[in-house]
């Protein structure tokens, strides 16, 4: 390896989108909401979910496969694999070693991160650490969300939110549906990766990293039921009463996005003697298009410094900076050599910012 500084280089970038693709007007169908409260909201038009029995960790896989081919790779290469999700396959183990397994390579260390929205914004953290550390020299980063298998419909008002049987959804189903519906139609299923390897003496590579958490706001966001602080872990009271569904307090939520993704990004900027003015491109988390709007204004970025996707995939949590990053890329926001910034909030609260340059 040549001499100098050892940096986490991104070597390549894949997604992962499912097949099934459901617009607003599909979810009216199930629930009492419409296409206009949805994108006046959160700007979000479509979403796409799995088939029932796919995992988390198929996804992660799929975006891992497609990131090794971009980054020129074999797989056996890769020496630690990261994984960020918040909906496993199981409750354990996490989605790692399914990866690891699904990729067909040897055994590899390999770790869940539990960070939900800024868990791959985590992942970057820990790879940057990985690298500089010298514990490993090729490293993968997935994301990888299902948020399909928290959705409580029940399974006839799936089918008929998927024009597999013919609407109307019961009277009861639609009604208990609608219980949760300042959530679910914010929310799709997702894969992203990212290849880093070790390389010394260049410029590119990630720059450094803010991340934070603070366990008092637990409750503007969490899993009630289902966990080692219920006795038994789950039971059927629970589920009936909609407790293993998550509970989200959206405006308070909604504020400390605006406020701690402005303030986090310019922290961290402060931190390696950069501005604003040094920032190409920012890749926000993809939870709420208004939030992103705000955030951006907080910053005065124009919108070509700005890329957004939220619209055509909702919030796919640990995958939505790399499926953001991988279309900015695409459209040529992002080439070799720039500075991109990513940023993101999520459930615990856990927040932060990581400066890449590509
Ligand atoms: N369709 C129609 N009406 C709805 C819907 C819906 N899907 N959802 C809620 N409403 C209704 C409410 O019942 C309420 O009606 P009421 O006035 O009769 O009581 C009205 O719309 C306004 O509801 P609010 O909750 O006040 O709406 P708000 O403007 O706050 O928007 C939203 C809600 C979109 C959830 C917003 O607060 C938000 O996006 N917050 C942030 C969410 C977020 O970032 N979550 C992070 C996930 S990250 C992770 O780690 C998993």
């Amino acid at each position: 390896m040549a001499q100098g500084e050892v940096r986490a280089v991104l070597k390549g970038c894949g997604i992962a989108i499912p097949e099934v693709e459901v617009d607003n007007h599909m979810l009216a169908r199930v629930l009492e909401t419409s296409d206009e409260w949805i994108r006046a909201r959160s700007g979000v038009v479509t979403r796409y979910y799995v088939e029932p029995g796919v995992g988390s960790s198929e996804l992660g896989a799929q975006a891992a496969r497609s990131a090794l081919a971009d980054a020129g790779l074999e797989a056996a290469e890769v020496d630690y694999i990261v994984c960020a999700t918040m909906t496993p396959d199981h409750y354990f183990p996490g989605s790692a070693t399914l990866i690891q397994q699904r990729l067909g390579i040897e055994p590899k260390p390999a770790i869940d991160l539990r960070q939900q929205c800024a868990g791959f914004a985590y992942g970057l953290q820990m790879v940057d650490a990985l690298i500089r550390s010298g514990q490993a020299e090729t490293v993968l980063l997935v994301g990888c969300d299902v948020h399909s298998s928290l959705i409580p419909f029940p399974p006839r008002s799936w089918q008929v939110l998927l024009g597999r049987q013919p609407p109307p959804a019961p009277p009861e189903e639609f009604e208990w549906n609608s219980r949760f519906r300042h959530l679910v139609v914010l929310f799709g299923d997702g894969g992203g990766a990212m290849v880093f390897r070790a390389e010394a003496g260049g410029e590119r590579g990630i720059i450094g990293s803010r991340l934070l958490g603070d366990g008092n706001e637990k409750d503007i966001l969490y899993v009630p039921g289902g966990g080692s602080a219920s006795r038994p872990f789950v039971d059927a009271e629970m589920i009936a009463a909609g407790r293993t569904v998550p509970v989200m307090d959206g405006r308070k939520v909604f504020k400390l996005a605006v406020t701690k993704m402005p303030e986090v990004t310019r922290e961290l900027l402060a931190e390696q003697n950069m501005s604003l003015d040094d920032v190409d491109l920012l890749v926000m988390h993809q939870a709420n298009l208004r939030i992103n709007e705000a955030a951006q204004k907080a910053l005065a970025l124009p919108d070509e410094r700005v890329h957004n996707n939220i619209q055509r995939y909702g919030n796919t949590t640990s995958a939505t900076l790399p499926i953001c990053f991988h279309e900015a890329r695409e459209e040529g926001k992002a080439p070799e050599g720039a500075v991109v910034a990513f940023v993101a909030l999520g459930a615990g609260l856990h927040w932060g910012a990581v400066l890449l340059r590509v």
